[in-house]
């Protein structure tokens, strides 16, 4: 196999590196392609440019292969945890019984926020969405914690940083809803397990404490661990290149959670319950709505469905699949829309359209149905995304730093006028 490609243009003949990674995936390395033959590339979306190398994530989008750092998504959804699925992807290795005990008692410790928080949330109107009021409360963490303004600091100040932002992000979140509910905010408890806490801050009231449902709070912890990291995703990309300039992890993670709330990227997950809804409201017509969706006229598109990378099944939504008929039996929910899912991935997955469009059911396109079995509201769906992919985008950050990678700074093609003299206004 090659470990070159040959460039033919204006007469000369470039060499271009091969270069190939441990999944023997190929890449055409044209680092120094300007400074040789003046040329650059132009990809829209970056559908075939990669952005770096990295160790954290595997995906392959023909076989619907999914790792984190080397271990299968079905293994890890069936046998790890929440936290311990963010320590893998943060420091890269599973960690020991001892090891596991000390982070998740870092994060423990760290989950309360500073009281000024609920000051800023006052200022929020009550139909604020809470993603951005939760992408506003992460870059106002910067405010109580100054010395994260400089992510150039020893690795046990930045681990501080990374600690706080995995401890805080579930209180913000829950508290972004109680905003929302114009309801008191609810402390985190200690003694609760990461998904326990966050379900008890979200719904416990001061009439009547939560009773925490076991049930819920694996499904909630297997959601997290399937939505924990997606290599480089819109918004891993839009941390990293903010964190790129050197600025703190809170602003670059502020800006991924504002990257996922677009109803293209992790806003699908609200997108597909508002889709069925509609759908169902609408006398349950999936076929109406399947030939909107192939309608170049119709801006309508079957939301939760396609991806950039999968063009066969997302093994996420294979997962999720199977857990929402799991949850929804075991909580005794009958949720009408959970059939017209199925009803119209059966539909879609058998039209020529979708199949030679490689357009598979997402993560998305199941998940809210098992959030709304959970007692999740709806505008909450994407919050649960960001909580779940949190590690994610603290991995791609950290490791973005660590391997020392220069600002991002894309080169473009210019379209616009050549040059012109100014007119003064009167000649106008
Ligand atoms: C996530 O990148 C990640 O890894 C993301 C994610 C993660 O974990 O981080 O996996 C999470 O964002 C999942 C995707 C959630 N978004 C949706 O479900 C929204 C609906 N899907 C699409 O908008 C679309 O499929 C994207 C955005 C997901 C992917 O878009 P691409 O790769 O840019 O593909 P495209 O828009 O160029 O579509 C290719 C063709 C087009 O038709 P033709 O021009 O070839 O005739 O497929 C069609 C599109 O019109 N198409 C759809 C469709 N998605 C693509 N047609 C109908 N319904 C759809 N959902």
């Amino acid at each position: 196999m090659s470990d070159k490609a040959e460039l033919h243009y204006n007469g000369n003949v470039y060499q271009l590196p091969i270069i190939e990674g441990t999944q023997n995936e190929k890449a055409l390395d044209i680092s120094r392609l300007r400074g040789e033959s003046g040329l650059i590339t132009l990809d829209k979306g970056f559908k075939n440019t990669g952005s770096t190398e990295s160790a954290i994530t595997f995906l392959n989008g023909e076989e619907g292969i999914l790792k984190y750092r080397g271990y299968s998504i079905e293994e890890l959804a069936d046998k790890s945890s929440f936290v311990e699925v963010s320590y893998l992807l943060i420091y890269g290795e599973l960690p020991t019984a001892e090891q596991l005990k000390s982070f998740q008692a870092e994060i423990t410790n760290h989950t309360l926020v500073h009281e000024d928080v609920k000051s800023i949330l006052d200022g929020f109107p009550s139909k604020s969405h809470p993603m951005g009021v939760l992408s506003s409360l992460v870059s106002s963490l910067t405010a109580f914690y100054p010395m994260s303004l400089d992510p150039n600091r020893s690795a046990s100040e930045v681990n501080g940083t990374i600690i706080r932002l995995l401890a805080k992000l579930p209180t913000l979140a829950a508290w972004s809803y109680k905003n929302r509910m114009r309801q008191p905010v609810v402390y985190p408890k200690n003694s609760l397990d990461y998904c326990s806490n966050f379900l008890r801050m979200m719904f416990a009231l001061p009439t009547e404490e939560y009773q925490i449902n076991p049930v819920v709070a694996k499904a909630l912890d297997k959601l997290l661990i399937l939505h924990a990291d997606h290599e480089q995703n819109c918004s891993a990309s839009t941390v990293r290149i903010v964190g790129s300039s050197h600025a703190s992890l809170y602003t670059s993670v502020s800006a991924g959670i504002a990257a996922l709330w677009g109803p293209l990227h992790g806003g699908a997950n609200q997108a597909v319950i508002e889709m069925l809804e509609n759908i169902r409201r609408d006398g349950g017509d999936v076929e109406k709505y399947v030939s909107r969706a192939k309608d170049k006229s119709d801006s309508f598109r079957l939301m939760g469905f396609g991806h950039r990378v999968y063009k066969n099944f997302d093994p996420r939504a294979t997962i999720i699949k199977k857990a929402a008929d799991d949850v929804l039996k075991e909580l005794g929910v009958d949720d009408p829309v959970l059939d017209i899912a199925k009803t119209l991935e059966e539909i879609a997955l058998n039209d020529e359209y979708f199949v030679a469009r490689g357009l598979y059911p997402n993560v998305d396109f199941y998940s809210g149905i098992i959030y709304r079995a959970l007692g999740i509201p709806t505008d909450m769906f994407t919050v649960m995304f960001a909580i779940g992919r949190l590690p994610g985008w603290i991995a791609q950050w950290k490791e973005m730093r660590e391997n020392n990678e220069p600002i991002g700074r894309p080169r473009q093609v210019y379209t616009g006028y050549t040059s012109r003299d100014y007119v003064t206004i009167d000649k106008r």
